[in-house]
């Protein structure tokens, strides 16, 4: 299978497409940075730049003709509701949904053609309501909207759409947002009844289960990967 995966570089993106890569898939993955060591082709792109993720989707997809994509670059602009600016609002929208909206537009085309496709997106548990989060949840949110819409109307095409929904991950972003000793890292990892945070690669297992595993009849669904984040706390 052939995968589409935007921020690939580093975190969850690069370690889907690692594992991807390991079961023998093909994988081409975006980021405005090239590692050293992507396991496929890579494009450097910065992804908020609305004209130039376009045009590179629709070359991508005529070249690549993609079985599946990941959805998966994310802006996070934190801020308590008084200090939230409206560009700042904007770019999360922009990059967490109107990119993915443009990713799937590029490659739903091929993807009907063939009768079959995997669309996955990266939300976050932070879809239940987390402070500071204005901008980023509601993106994080209307990504789970957009997977149950996409998947009925594309149920019938053999496409499934599905989102997986992290808790807390030990990636830059997670780190660059909530620092060693930061008072909304302790928040979070009091807040996650295993008491730590996930691993880049839990993350990736789930990705690979809807990209390319035996999820064919699955659709609609979000997967909170989340150290039981959303069953709740226990009362005992
Ligand atoms: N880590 C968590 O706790 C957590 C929890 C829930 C959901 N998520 C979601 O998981 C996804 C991946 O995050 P991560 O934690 O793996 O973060 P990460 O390690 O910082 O990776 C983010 C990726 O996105 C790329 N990227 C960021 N801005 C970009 C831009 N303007 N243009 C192109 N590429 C860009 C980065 O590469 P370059 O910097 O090289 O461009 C990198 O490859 C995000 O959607 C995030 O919201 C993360």
């Amino acid at each position: 299978m052939n995968i589409l995966i935007t921020g690939a570089s580093k975190g969850i993106g690069f370690a889907t497409a690692k594992m991807l890569a390991e079961k023998g898939h093909q994988v081409v993955g975006l980021a405005r940075t090239k590692p050293n060591n992507f396991p496929g082709a890579f494009h450097t792109i910065d992804l908020g730049c609305e004209t130039a993720r376009v045009t590179l989707f629709n070359e991508l997809a005529t070249e690549h003709k993609f079985d599946g994509l990941l959805n998966n670059v994310g802006l996070v602009n934190p801020a308590p509701i008084e200090d939230i600016t409206l560009e700042h609002f904007d770019a999360c929208i922009d990059i967490n949904l109107r990119c993915s909206l443009q990713a799937a537009q590029a490659v739903v085309p091929h993807m009907k053609d063939q009768g079959q496709g995997r669309i996955v997106f990266t939300s976050s548990m932070v879809v239940a309501g987390v402070p500071f989060r204005t901008s980023y949840a509601a993106s994080k949110s209307g990504m789970v909207s957009f997977t149950r819409s996409w998947a009925l109307e594309l149920a019938t095409h053999g496409i499934t759409v599905n989102s997986v929904a992290p808790g807390p991950v030990e990636t830059e972003l997670f780190n660059t947002n909530n620092p060693q000793g930061s008072e909304s890292r302790a928040r979070y990892i009091e807040g996650i009844p295993m008491q730590r945070v996930g691993l880049p690669e839990e993350i990736a297992a789930a990705n690979c289960y809807f990209l390319v595993g035996q999820s064919g009849f699955t659709t609609g669904q979000t997967l909170f990967v989340d150290g039981g984040y959303m069953t709740g706390k226990s009362a005992l």
